[in-house]
């Protein structure tokens, strides 16, 4: 007989300020290979999340599988775009590499989606790094767009949110 070990399943909650700091290795290990879109430093990280989570802490997820924290996402709804108004602006996501690929990410960014809409924003938007071809493919799959409006290396993706069952 072959034994079937459940994966744990995936809890996505709000963050908490007194947890920021581990993330920083999260943030590390996912941007490993992307380095050019990303803060390098202890001081410019830790600086980076804490802007993120003093934004919005309401938009601040984190993704928690057996009691660790693998993954978080900031989002924040108070945000205006000069080109599309008030919108949900999602700053960051990111996963641990030893948990990509396993649905979190996806988790996390509905969290996020779902966060916005209750805000009563219509839209979601981001900016990725044109040469991030995995985050830039994957937000497709997701239902975002590529706009056309690009900002040195990095690249404007919309969500247009409809009212109901839209995820
Ligand atoms: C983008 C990111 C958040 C996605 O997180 P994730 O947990 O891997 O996302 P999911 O598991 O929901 O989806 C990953 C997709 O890649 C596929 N995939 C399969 N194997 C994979 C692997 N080893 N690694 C990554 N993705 C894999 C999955 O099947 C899934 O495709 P699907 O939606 O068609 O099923 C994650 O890759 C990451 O942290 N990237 C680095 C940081 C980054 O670029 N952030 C975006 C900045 S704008």
């Amino acid at each position: 007989m072959v034994d079937v070990i459940p994966s744990p399943s995936v809890i996505v909650r709000r963050g908490r300020v007194e947890e920021l700091n581990q993330l920083e290795e999260i943030y590390r290990q996912a941007y490993r290979g992307l380095e050019e879109y990303a803060d390098t430093t202890t001081f410019r990280i830790r600086n980076y999340l804490n802007w993120l989570y003093s934004g919005e802490p309401e938009g601040f997820f984190v993704a928690e599988v057996a009691g660790r924290v693998v993954g978080f996402v900031s989002i924040h709804a108070e945000w205006w775009d000069k080109c599309l108004g008030e919108t949900g602006e999602l700053h960051e996501i990111c996963v641990h590499p030893h948990w990509r690929g396993k649905g979190v990410g996806r988790q996390l960014i509905e969290a996020a989606i779902a966060y916005a809409r209750g805000r009563g924003r219509r839209c979601v938007s981001l900016w990725v790094g044109e040469r991030n071809w995995h985050a830039r493919r994957w937000y497709r799959s997701l239902g975002f767009e590529e706009c056309g409006v690009q900002l040195g290396e990095w690249v404007r993706m919309i969500k247009p949110l409809e009212e109901a069952h839209d995820q």
